[in-house]
């Protein structure tokens, strides 16, 4: 189990440079902007009030920041709390994400999320400036293969089209046929196995064989696989669900999934973060377990007041890079490191698999 407590909000606001320049906020627009912090979720999450000071001199600013520079910040559901329900625009999984990043029509979009997000944007939407503040956030999966890794997979298994997941670099996106997210991976794989005999799937393993599983079909032969994983979800233990649910009877288990196929076939739903806050939505049950990162499990406390949830998740060191001093400092003065850039020709041969997956997911084309 992780420690739930909220995260630490930094002290100082550095001072915001002349180019975008905003004046300091009266206390009481600083009262204001606390009590509305309070109420949006984050005294429930157990911010006490000085954490709720300091977080509203921070959310004042980028809020104001925002406005000046014409500027979206799109959150994912893994990031901190005081960004979700302080500062961000819209909160949502990749998929949404990827969509209303391409949608929106502000000049500046601020990732608060990892950069295979911020890259995405970017190749989505190539006249926009994209920041993203924590230029160190990366992910383990699409750290785990190359362009040419891909380039040789294509070359062994000839013919067999590329579903990417959205967890890769832009590189990788440019040599796969369409990109998947654990929204409609299945959908998109079952489109794919309707046409062809192999398909390959990249780069997360445990993703894959759960994928084969729900297809029935065999890893390998049917579906080439790749060795990366998810640092957050290849961990969490399976045969923990059996003693939770003698601890909580009743509990409905949910897992991501990219966790592993041992696991997943001990709980009562998989899927993506998108899909697991709907499964609370829309279901009764006495308690709900998230297995995934701890962002999750926050947000569905906020927007599921009157649920009761049991903590089983992990933090993403990378998600958690971001905070609301480096989202500040992106929008006062963006440095080369935040600006988040894709090469044309990259960015142009990745977009069509990107639109790919829109088409599919959407059922807007036949293959
Ligand atoms: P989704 O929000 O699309 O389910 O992705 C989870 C994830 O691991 C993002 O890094
Ligand atoms: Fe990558 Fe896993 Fe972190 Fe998501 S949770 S960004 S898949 S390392």
């Amino acid at each position: 189990m992780t420690d739930s407590r909220p995260p630490a909000v930094r002290k100082s606001v550095r001072p915001a440079p002349a180019e975008f320049s905003i004046p300091q906020a009266t206390s009481a627009q600083l009262k204001e902007e606390q009590a509305r912090l309070a109420s949006s979720g984050l005294a429930e999450l157990g911010f006490c009030t000085k954490d709720l000071a300091r977080a509203a001199a921070l959310t004042w600013r980028i809020n104001a920041l925002k406005k000046l520079r014409d500027a979206v910040i799109p959150g994912h559901v893994y990031q901190r709390p005081e960004i979700l329900l302080g500062v961000a625009d819209f909160v949502g999984d990749s998929y949404q994400l990827a969509k209303l990043c391409a949608e929106s029509k502000a000049k500046t979009i601020v990732f608060c999320g990892v950069r295979f997000m911020a890259e995405t944007a970017a190749i989505l939407s190539p006249d926009k400036e994209v920041l993203l503040p924590a230029p160190a956030a990366g992910c383990s999966l699409a750290e785990s293969i190359t362009a040419a890794d891909v380039r040789r997979l294509k070359a062994e298994n000839p013919g067999a089209p590329v579903a990417a997941y959205i967890n890769t670099t832009a590189e990788v996106k440019a040599e796969a046929d369409v990109i998947v997210t654990s929204a409609n991976a299945a959908r998109i794989l079952g489109r794919l196995f309707a046409k062809s005999p192999r398909v390959i799937f990249l780069p997360d393993e445990l993703m894959g064989r759960n994928l084969a599983a729900a297809l029935g079909k065999k890893v390998g032969d049917e579906l080439v696989l790749w060795k990366g994983t998810c640092i957050v979800h290849d961990h969490f233990d399976a045969f923990a669900m059996a003693l939770y649910r003698k601890t909580y009877p009743g509990v409905r288990i949910l897992a991501h999934t990219e966790c592993s196929p041992e696991l997943t076939a001990a709980v009562d739903f998989v899927g993506g973060t998108g899909d697991m806050m709907a499964y609370v939505e829309k279901t009764r049950a006495p308690f709900y377990m998230l297995v995934t990162e701890c962002g999750l499990g926050e947000l569905a406390r906020t927007r599921f007041p009157h649920k009761r949830f049991v903590f089983m998740c992990r933090l993403c060191p990378h998600m958690k890079l971001t905070d609301l001093t480096a989202v500040l400092r992106a929008l006062e003065s963006p440095s080369p490191a935040t600006r988040v850039t894709v090469p044309a020709e990259v960015a142009a041969r990745a977009r069509l698999s990107v639109k790919r997956m829109f088409e599919l997911a959407e059922d807007t084309v036949k293959l």
